[in-house]
Protein backbone atom coordinates (compact mmCIF):
# COMPACT_ATOMS: atom_id res chain seq x y z
CA UNK A 1 0.00 0.00 0.00
CA UNK A 2 1.12 3.69 -0.96
CA UNK A 3 2.09 5.32 2.64
CA UNK A 4 1.02 8.81 1.16
CA UNK A 5 -2.64 7.24 0.40
CA UNK A 6 -4.79 8.04 3.94
CA UNK A 7 -8.30 6.31 5.11
CA UNK A 8 -10.83 8.69 4.96
CA UNK A 9 -13.21 7.85 7.56
CA UNK A 10 -17.17 8.22 7.34
CA UNK A 11 -19.33 10.96 9.18
CA UNK A 12 -22.39 8.53 8.00
CA UNK A 13 -21.35 5.23 9.40
CA UNK A 14 -22.48 1.73 8.24
CA UNK A 15 -25.00 1.82 11.52
CA UNK A 16 -26.87 5.49 10.95
CA UNK A 17 -27.38 4.44 7.29
CA UNK A 18 -28.72 0.79 8.54
CA UNK A 19 -30.65 2.67 11.13
CA UNK A 20 -32.11 4.66 8.32
CA UNK A 21 -32.77 1.72 5.86
CA UNK A 22 -34.16 -0.54 8.60
CA UNK A 23 -32.00 -3.19 8.19
CA UNK A 24 -28.41 -4.44 7.91
CA UNK A 25 -26.18 -4.40 4.60
CA UNK A 26 -24.63 -7.89 4.18
CA UNK A 27 -23.55 -9.48 1.14
CA UNK A 28 -26.01 -12.31 -0.13
CA UNK A 29 -23.33 -14.47 -2.54
CA UNK A 30 -25.09 -17.17 -4.34
CA UNK A 31 -22.45 -19.43 -6.37
CA UNK A 32 -22.96 -22.37 -8.94
CA UNK A 33 -22.70 -23.53 -12.23
CA UNK A 34 -23.48 -21.29 -15.36
CA UNK A 35 -27.73 -21.97 -15.73
CA UNK A 36 -28.16 -23.28 -12.22
CA UNK A 37 -30.54 -20.20 -11.34
CA UNK A 38 -28.50 -17.44 -9.50
CA UNK A 39 -29.47 -15.10 -11.33
CA UNK A 40 -33.43 -15.73 -11.02
CA UNK A 41 -32.68 -16.58 -7.77
CA UNK A 42 -31.38 -13.33 -7.17
CA UNK A 43 -34.06 -11.08 -9.01
CA UNK A 44 -36.38 -13.07 -7.28
CA UNK A 45 -34.95 -11.84 -3.57
CA UNK A 46 -34.14 -8.30 -4.97
CA UNK A 47 -38.63 -8.29 -5.60
CA UNK A 48 -39.31 -9.51 -2.13
CA UNK A 49 -36.86 -6.90 -0.76
CA UNK A 50 -38.24 -4.22 -2.49
CA UNK A 51 -41.58 -5.44 -1.59
CA UNK A 52 -41.16 -4.50 2.09
CA UNK A 53 -39.03 -1.57 0.94
CA UNK A 54 -35.69 -2.91 1.43
CA UNK A 55 -32.43 -1.32 -0.25
CA UNK A 56 -30.29 -3.71 -1.93
CA UNK A 57 -28.54 -3.90 -5.38
CA UNK A 58 -28.00 -7.17 -7.37
CA UNK A 59 -24.36 -7.34 -8.93
CA UNK A 60 -24.25 -10.45 -11.84
CA UNK A 61 -21.49 -12.15 -13.35
CA UNK A 62 -22.82 -11.59 -17.36
CA UNK A 63 -22.94 -7.72 -16.32
CA UNK A 64 -20.35 -7.33 -14.61
CA UNK A 65 -18.19 -8.60 -17.13
CA UNK A 66 -19.45 -6.66 -19.70
CA UNK A 67 -18.05 -3.52 -17.48
CA UNK A 68 -16.28 -3.07 -14.77
CA UNK A 69 -14.39 -6.80 -15.53
CA UNK A 70 -14.37 -6.41 -19.39
CA UNK A 71 -10.92 -6.74 -19.40
CA UNK A 72 -10.82 -10.16 -17.56
CA UNK A 73 -11.22 -13.94 -18.91
CA UNK A 74 -11.77 -16.72 -17.51
CA UNK A 75 -8.08 -18.24 -16.46
CA UNK A 76 -7.79 -19.30 -12.55
CA UNK A 77 -6.18 -15.99 -12.29
CA UNK A 78 -8.24 -13.73 -13.87
CA UNK A 79 -11.28 -15.13 -12.22
CA UNK A 80 -9.53 -14.82 -8.54
CA UNK A 81 -9.86 -11.03 -10.07
CA UNK A 82 -13.18 -10.56 -11.08
CA UNK A 83 -14.19 -12.17 -7.88
CA UNK A 84 -12.13 -9.55 -5.62
CA UNK A 85 -13.10 -6.55 -7.15
CA UNK A 86 -16.71 -7.90 -6.83
CA UNK A 87 -15.87 -8.44 -3.19
CA UNK A 88 -14.28 -5.34 -2.70
CA UNK A 89 -17.58 -3.27 -4.97
CA UNK A 90 -19.66 -5.86 -2.44
CA UNK A 91 -17.63 -3.96 0.85
CA UNK A 92 -18.62 -0.58 -0.41
CA UNK A 93 -22.43 -1.81 -1.02
CA UNK A 94 -22.65 -3.23 2.77
CA UNK A 95 -20.75 -0.76 4.53
CA UNK A 96 -23.51 1.93 2.81
CA UNK A 97 -26.21 -0.72 4.13
CA UNK A 98 -27.41 -2.34 1.31
CA UNK A 99 -28.51 -5.93 0.85
CA UNK A 100 -26.06 -7.19 -2.01
CA UNK A 101 -26.85 -10.14 -3.67
CA UNK A 102 -23.88 -11.27 -5.59
CA UNK A 103 -24.49 -13.92 -8.45
CA UNK A 104 -21.12 -15.14 -9.58
CA UNK A 105 -20.33 -18.57 -10.40
CA UNK A 106 -16.89 -17.78 -8.19
CA UNK A 107 -15.78 -21.56 -8.59
CA UNK A 108 -13.16 -21.42 -6.64
CA UNK A 109 -13.26 -22.21 -2.70
CA UNK A 110 -10.21 -19.78 -1.93
CA UNK A 111 -11.73 -16.91 -3.76
CA UNK A 112 -15.63 -16.87 -2.06
CA UNK A 113 -13.00 -17.23 1.27
CA UNK A 114 -11.45 -13.86 0.79
CA UNK A 115 -14.49 -12.32 0.16
CA UNK A 116 -16.14 -13.53 3.47
CA UNK A 117 -13.12 -12.37 5.26
CA UNK A 118 -12.98 -8.96 3.24
CA UNK A 119 -16.85 -7.99 3.91
CA UNK A 120 -16.81 -10.15 7.58
CA UNK A 121 -18.14 -13.28 8.08
CA UNK A 122 -20.99 -12.37 9.90
CA UNK A 123 -22.03 -10.53 7.00
CA UNK A 124 -21.26 -12.81 4.50
CA UNK A 125 -24.41 -15.14 3.13
CA UNK A 126 -22.79 -17.91 1.24
CA UNK A 127 -25.89 -19.42 -0.99
CA UNK A 128 -25.27 -22.74 -3.08
CA UNK A 129 -27.21 -23.00 -5.85
CA UNK A 130 -26.80 -26.28 -6.51
CA UNK A 131 -28.18 -27.94 -9.45
CA UNK A 132 -26.71 -31.44 -11.35
CA UNK A 133 -24.12 -30.14 -14.70
CA UNK A 134 -26.47 -32.33 -16.80
CA UNK A 135 -29.64 -30.03 -16.01
CA UNK A 136 -27.78 -27.34 -16.89
CA UNK A 137 -26.37 -28.18 -19.75
CA UNK A 138 -30.02 -29.70 -20.98
CA UNK A 139 -31.13 -26.35 -19.53
CA UNK A 140 -28.57 -24.62 -22.00
CA UNK A 141 -30.77 -20.87 -22.32
CA UNK A 142 -27.65 -19.14 -23.92
CA UNK A 143 -26.66 -22.05 -26.11
CA UNK A 144 -22.96 -21.99 -24.36
CA UNK A 145 -22.45 -25.44 -23.07
CA UNK A 146 -23.49 -26.51 -26.41
CA UNK A 147 -20.62 -24.49 -27.65
CA UNK A 148 -18.30 -25.17 -24.57
CA UNK A 149 -18.54 -28.91 -25.66
CA UNK A 150 -18.11 -28.48 -29.07
CA UNK A 151 -14.23 -27.25 -27.83
CA UNK A 152 -15.96 -23.42 -29.06
CA UNK A 153 -15.65 -21.54 -25.68
CA UNK A 154 -12.33 -22.53 -23.49
CA UNK A 155 -11.58 -23.00 -19.74
CA UNK A 156 -16.26 -23.12 -19.03
CA UNK A 157 -17.00 -23.83 -15.64
CA UNK A 158 -18.01 -27.64 -15.41
CA UNK A 159 -16.85 -29.04 -19.37
CA UNK A 160 -12.97 -28.02 -18.65
CA UNK A 161 -12.38 -26.08 -15.84
CA UNK A 162 -13.45 -26.86 -12.40
CA UNK A 163 -16.50 -25.95 -10.06
CA UNK A 164 -15.23 -26.43 -6.37
CA UNK A 165 -18.53 -27.07 -4.24
CA UNK A 166 -19.13 -25.03 -0.89
CA UNK A 167 -18.84 -27.47 1.90
CA UNK A 168 -20.73 -25.46 3.86
CA UNK A 169 -22.68 -22.77 2.32
CA UNK A 170 -25.10 -20.50 4.82
CA UNK A 171 -27.46 -21.92 2.26
CA UNK A 172 -27.54 -24.79 0.06
CA UNK A 173 -30.74 -24.94 -2.17
CA UNK A 174 -31.37 -27.95 -5.04
CA UNK A 175 -32.34 -26.04 -7.58
CA UNK A 176 -33.09 -28.80 -10.06
CA UNK A 177 -35.99 -29.80 -7.84
CA UNK A 178 -37.14 -26.64 -5.83
CA UNK A 179 -38.51 -23.09 -7.70
CA UNK A 180 -37.21 -19.90 -7.77
CA UNK A 181 -39.58 -18.18 -6.11
CA UNK A 182 -39.36 -20.93 -3.28
CA UNK A 183 -35.25 -20.34 -3.18
CA UNK A 184 -35.72 -16.38 -2.84
CA UNK A 185 -38.43 -17.60 -0.03
CA UNK A 186 -35.78 -19.54 1.73
CA UNK A 187 -33.11 -16.69 1.42
CA UNK A 188 -35.77 -13.81 2.54
CA UNK A 189 -36.57 -16.39 5.78
CA UNK A 190 -33.22 -16.89 6.41
CA UNK A 191 -32.03 -12.79 6.18
CA UNK A 192 -35.66 -12.26 8.49
CA UNK A 193 -34.67 -15.05 11.31
CA UNK A 194 -31.17 -13.73 11.63
CA UNK A 195 -31.83 -10.12 12.48
CA UNK A 196 -30.58 -8.99 8.82
CA UNK A 197 -34.27 -7.61 8.39
CA UNK A 198 -36.65 -6.64 11.02
CA UNK A 199 -40.40 -6.89 10.58
S1 LIG B 1 -16.63 -16.49 -12.56
O1 LIG B 1 -16.17 -17.86 -12.72
O2 LIG B 1 -15.53 -15.53 -12.72
O3 LIG B 1 -17.33 -16.28 -11.28
P1 LIG B 1 -18.81 -15.13 -13.78
O4 LIG B 1 -19.96 -15.52 -12.92
O5 LIG B 1 -18.20 -13.78 -13.55
O6 LIG B 1 -17.69 -16.27 -13.72
O7 LIG B 1 -19.26 -15.15 -15.31
C1 LIG B 1 -19.97 -16.26 -15.80
C2 LIG B 1 -20.68 -15.95 -17.11
O8 LIG B 1 -19.74 -15.67 -18.14
C3 LIG B 1 -21.48 -17.16 -17.55
O9 LIG B 1 -22.84 -17.00 -17.22
C4 LIG B 1 -21.27 -17.25 -19.05
O10 LIG B 1 -22.36 -16.65 -19.72
C5 LIG B 1 -20.07 -16.39 -19.33
N1 LIG B 1 -18.86 -17.16 -19.72
C6 LIG B 1 -18.14 -16.95 -20.85
N2 LIG B 1 -17.08 -17.77 -20.89
C7 LIG B 1 -17.11 -18.53 -19.77
C8 LIG B 1 -16.27 -19.58 -19.24
N3 LIG B 1 -15.18 -19.99 -19.89
N4 LIG B 1 -16.61 -20.15 -18.05
C9 LIG B 1 -17.70 -19.73 -17.40
N5 LIG B 1 -18.55 -18.76 -17.84
C10 LIG B 1 -18.25 -18.15 -19.02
Amino acid sequence: MNKDIFEVSDYITREKREKLHKHLGCLVWITGFSASGKSSIAKNLEKKLYAKSCISYALDGDNVRRALCKDLGFSKKDRAENIRRIGEAGKLFVNAGIIVIAAFISPYKEDRKKVSVLVGKDRFIEVFADCPLEVCIKRDPKGIYKRAIAGKVKDFTGIDAVYEKPHNPTIHIKTDSVSIDKAGSVIFKYLTDNGYINF
